[in-house]
């Protein structure tokens, strides 16, 4: 199937309804028992994280059974043509197992191009994040855009640290210290899909994190770029898509933002 008979409002429908209803499954275990068991040392998943998926899979093969996709959770089906769905069934599993109310479900759908359609679900507030390509992002029917803070000292950031920060000294503590002392603030909510979202909303300046799936970036991604953001790697090469290092802004912000992270780096 060419990649311009692809009919994405079609699709961005179908993530919709799956986000929600992944969503909804979510909120109705959430605070009750869960299953936690641990694929790392300190990587947490739950029954409900496979729930979720399971749900998205489903709903994705029943409507487009020749679509690739790639889970965090249940793996990547092959592809027969060139759309991918790049799911996260929940996205900031630790705060969900806690009932720290901070998480979502992300899912994005990619082509032979790149990101095409990004949602992104938080089920305890109930606000929808869309986006398709070359079009604007928005929040419950609202146009998002980036903030206009053009001074680091006055912006609020977001950061998260890798599952494997104990055995592996590049865990983003140099850099945390670094832009908590440059900046107004530093979040550490635990939700890459929420922060990248919030960065499209204007609810935050920027965010930096590294060691990341693509599942956890590639719909927060997408908003951030059709909000007016910037994103990139930590050199400034252009973001790849894949999450090794994401660094997301205004765009105002983004050279600062870098130049802090290339002097707190060895
Ligand atoms: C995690 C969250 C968190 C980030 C982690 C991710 P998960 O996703 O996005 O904010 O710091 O590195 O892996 O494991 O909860 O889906
Ligand atoms: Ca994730
Ligand atoms: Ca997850």
């Amino acid at each position: 199937m060419s990649s311009s008979r692809v009919d994405w409002e079609n699709i961005l429908c179908l993530a919709i309804t799956l986000a929600h209803d992944a969503g909804a499954e979510l909120r109705r275990r959430f605070g009750r028992e869960v299953v936690v068991t641990l694929k790392d040392e300190l990587n947490p998943v739950t029954d409900a994280d496979q729930a979720a998926e399971t749900l998205i899979r489903q709903g994705i093969q029943r409507h487009f059974p020749t679509h690739a996709i790639q889970g965090e959770e249940q793996g990547e089906t092959k592809p027969e043509g060139p759309i991918r769905w790049i799911v996260d069934p929940l996205d900031g599993t630790a705060n969900y197992a806690h009932t720290f109310p901070q998480f979502a479900v992300s899912i994005a759908v990619a082509d032979a191009h790149g990101v095409h359609v990004g949602v992104v679900y938080d089920p305890m507030r109930d606000e929808l994040f869309t986006a398709q390509r070359g079009q604007p992002a928005w929040l419950n029917g609202r146009r998002l855009g980036v903030s206009q803070t053009t001074e680091l000292q006055q912006a609020l950031l977001a950061t998260g640290f890798p599952y494997d920060r104990r055995r592996n000294a590049d865990n983003n503590h140099r850099e945390f210290v670094a832009l908590n002392l440059a900046c107004q603030g530093v979040r550490r909510a635990g939700s890459a899909a929420l922060d990248l979202a919030y960065v499209a909303s204007g609810r935050l300046d920027g965010y930096w994190e590294q060691r990341l799936g693509p599942w956890d970036v590639a719909a927060g991604a997408l908003l951030v770029a059709c909000a007016g953001g910037m994103l990139s790697t930590y050199d400034g090469t252009p973001f790849d898509g894949l999450g090794h290092q994401i660094v997301a802004s205004n765009g105002h912000l983004h050279a600062a933002l870098l130049a802090e992270l290339a002097k707190a780096l060895p």
